[in-house]
């Protein structure tokens, strides 16, 4: 958990209680270790504290509180970041990932009180814990021979990156697409776009060994990002015939934004993945922006309906269609999150992967 935003994660013992209605209590299996937390470890983002940390995670649902319909105990279950309220504006139209009234956002239970005594949870799941009480539409049962790791990433980087191509910017088979960063995220939306059919597929990073990797996930090309973003931008247009079709951002920093808007042809989208720092501000020259009918995507969650999509992704990834197990490299204990979100901020390993016992 983090006392404070900008300060190590600690292990503490917590209470936790009994799930009432309309929630589960889970006992976990595996939680991913996203950059989202990482944002919030080192005070990119303000959130309320004391809060226990992680938002992509998966494990056995133990106990379900009276009115859960929706999941049984002994169910595997991917656990949604994203918990619609159900009753506003966006949520009504079905265009649940836009909820701006979930509970997530208030890193509590839906009556606002919290899990574990005092303590919140972060984004109303807490997966950096061994046990988590959850409303019952955060917790989405999945295939049962599913890898518990894999579904933990299905609960944020494969839906984000997967989704954000498949759903978000639905592209055409044959359509050129750019990934700009691959980590868990940038990754996931290189099988996305293998999945979509797009061709060809140009990957980019700063770190050489990821470039390796997107390649053996089906990325067609790599470029090895260089300091100067323009710099990048203006190789990735010569080596794709005056621009990508479409540009995925999944770093989150205003240059590669600016990077991934500079690099559009004509008719070219750019999609928003990455989240930046609260605060920052990007720019763009608007002129050729409109004579081009150039497009700006922002994607959060991958615009994910987490009740039938994590089922979808889990079934690709048993099939073997979307090969999820290949973006987890290191798998680590509670104790090593502080080691891995170092390792996160020099750019290693794509997917590290905590595991209980
Ligand atoms: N939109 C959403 O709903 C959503 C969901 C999850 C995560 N995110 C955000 O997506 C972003 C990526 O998350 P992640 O967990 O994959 O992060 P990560 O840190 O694992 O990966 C980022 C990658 O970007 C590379 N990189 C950094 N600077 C670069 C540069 N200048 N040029 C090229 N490559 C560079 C790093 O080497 C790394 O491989 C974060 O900002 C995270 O908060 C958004
Ligand atoms: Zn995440
Ligand atoms: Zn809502």
């Amino acid at each position: 958990m983090l006392t404070e935003v900008g300060r190590p994660v600690e292990i503490r013992e917590l209470e936790l209680i009994e799930p009432r209605d309309g929630e589960v209590l889970v006992r976990m299996l595996a939680s991913g270790v996203c950059h989202s937390d990482l944002h919030v470890r080192d005070a990119e983002w303000d959130r309320p504290t004391p809060i226990v940390m992680g938002h992509e995670g998966a494990g056995i649902v133990e106990a379900i509180g009276p009115g859960v319909t929706t999941t049984r105990v002994g169910d595997l279950v991917a656990l949604s970041w994203l918990i619609p309220c159900g009753v506003c504006r966006m949520c009504r139209r079905g265009e649940v990932w836009a909820c701006p009234d979930s509970p997530s956002y208030r890193h509590a239970l839906l009556d606002g009180t919290t899990a574990f005594r005092g303590v919140r949870s972060y984004c109303a799941i807490a997966t950096m814990a061994e046990r988590t009480v959850v409303p019952a539409a955060g917790a989405i049962p999945v295939p049962p021979t599913t890898d518990p790791a894999v579904a933990a990433l299905i609960g944020c980087c494969v839906t984000t990156g997967v989704g954000a191509v498949l759903k978000t910017a639905n592209v055409p088979a044959g359509r050129s697409v750019a990934v700009i960063g691959l980590g868990g995220v940038g990754l996931s939306c290189v099988m996305g776009a293998v999945l979509a059919g797009a061709s060809p597929i140009i990957a980019i990073d700063r770190v050489p060994a990821k470039l390796d990797v997107a390649r053996s996930l089906g990325a067609t090309s790599t470029m090895l990002a260089d300091d100067d973003a323009l710099s990048t931008s203006r190789a990735l247009v010569d080596a794709t015939d005056g621009g990508p079709d479409y540009v995925f951002e999944a770093i989150g920093r205003p240059s590669t934004v600016e990077q991934a808007i500079a690099s559009l042809p004509v008719g070219g989208t750019a999609v928003l993945v990455g989240m930046t720092p609260a605060g920052e501000r990007a720019s763009f020259e608007v002129y050729p922006f409109v004579d081009g009918a150039r497009r700006i995507l922002a994607s959060n969650y991958g615009s994910a309906e987490p009740a039938s999509d994590f089922p979808r992704y889990a079934a690709w990834s048993i099939e073997g269609k979307l090969p999820a197990d290949r973006l987890i490299d290191r798998r680590i204990g509670l104790d090593d999150v502080e080691d891995a979100f170092a390792a996160m901020r020099r750019g290693e390993y794509v997917r590290q992967v905590i595991e209980f016992d």
